[in-house]
């Protein structure tokens, strides 16, 4: 008895399958655009999406686009609405709807509180009608000594839960992402540390959810991998894998369809190796949801980075972020191997 939430989430993660996210607000994706000497200007903003969604072979490998308010309006340079454009694709597009992090009134030393709720129901209604299918909130998490404090982690699960909440009643498919960050300032901690972190967000986030009368199929978990945070010790793909699995199966209910990472800042091919472990080990463990990426950086840091804003560098660009997309499709299958990454010439990269 499938509702129509349920098959779209189900979709979502359809085998080797994953979700790009794009949803840089206006201010991100200018920080991302300087240091490459790109115009942060919004059109330059709208050819950089419009090319990436229209690499070769992209809604084999993409089953979903998460988008800021700017570019679900836009037009690109084809002279399509990019909404269009990813429908086109045979992807879902979808829509960022937290409006970011602010301080959290009374928190631990920089912790802070996802916004957004005001007024959502009505921003729900108009993102429906400019044609999104799901939606996506995320929540911050820092790790560091004191932090994150339990009242920080209880006012993100429930602002994670009356989001979730109230997309599902207006017909989105919510993205409920409890990100516990590795990079920035607070990330010296352990493995161990991140496990606790993510042990006590996850059942939160659960018992809120269930609170609030979240379908638990219809919707997708976008959690961080439980890794130590960027300036500690790195430990092995294993070891992430496996900790990221273990907590997982400890607190996600089976009816969840499917878990969609995020990147969080690790490097692309590591980001890879880590979900194709994750499969591994999932598989062995009897894991009940499908497990795929939901990358932002570790999808379009190639591709960014060849393109420099030039008409000249669109196909170059095109084949970088194709060659990632099938990479990580392979991964979300347990199929991927330092090997594959050699199949390059086979999406059609030059050299
Ligand atoms: O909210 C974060 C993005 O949706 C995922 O981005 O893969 O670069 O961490 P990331």
């Amino acid at each position: 008895m499938s509702s129509p939430l349920a098959a779209v989430a189900q979709a979502m993660v359809a085998p080797g399958k994953g979700i790009l996210a794009a949803d840089e607000s206006t201010g991100t994706a200018n920080k991302r655009f300087a240091p490459l000497n790109i115009p942060q200007t919004e059109e330059m903003r709208g050819r950089y999406r419009e090319l990436l969604f229209t690499a070769p072979r992209f809604g084999e490998f993409v089953s979903g686009v998460i988008l800021y308010d700017e570019t679900i309006r836009q037009t690109g340079p084809s002279g399509k609405s990019l909404e269009a454009v990813i429908a086109a694709s045979g992807a879902f597009p979808g829509i960022k709807l937290d409006t970011g992090t602010h301080p959290l009134a009374l928190g631990g030393p920089d912790e802070k509180i996802t916004e957004g709720l005001d007024g959502l129901a009505k921003r729900v209604d108009e993102y429906v009608k400019l044609g999104a299918k799901f939606a996506k909130w995320r929540a911050v998490i820092a790790i560091d000594n004191g932090i994150p404090t339990q009242r920080a982690i209880v006012a993100n699960a429930h602002a994670l839960a009356r989001y979730a909440a109230i997309c599902q009643a207006g017909g989105l498919v919510p993205i409920v992402e409890p990100e516990v960050l590795i990079d920035g300032e607070h990330s010296k901690h352990s493995l161990e540390r991140s496990f606790e972190v993510h042990e006590r967000v996850l059942s939160t986030v659960f018992e809120e959810l269930a609170e609030a009368g979240v379908k638990f199929e219809e919707m997708i978990l976008k959690p961080s991998m439980v890794a130590p945070g960027q300036q500690s010790a790195k430990a092995s793909v294993h070891e992430v894998a496996e900790a990221t699995v273990t907590v997982l199966l400890r607190w996600v209910p089976a009816a969840v369809p499917g878990i969609a990472f995020l990147s969080g800042g690790q490097g692309d091919e590591e980001a890879t190796e880590h979900l194709n472990e994750i499969n591994l080990i999932g598989r062995k463990k009897h894991a009940p949801w499908a497990l795929t990426f939901s990358y932002g950086r570790a999808l379009q840091h190639g591709a960014l980075t060849t393109w420099l804003g030039s008409e000249a560098n669109v196909a170059a660009a095109q084949a970088i972020l194709t060659h990632r997309l099938h990479m990580n499709s392979l991964a979300s299958l347990g199929r991927y191997s330092s090997d594959s990454e050699k199949e390059r010439e086979l999406v059609g990269a030059p050299g």
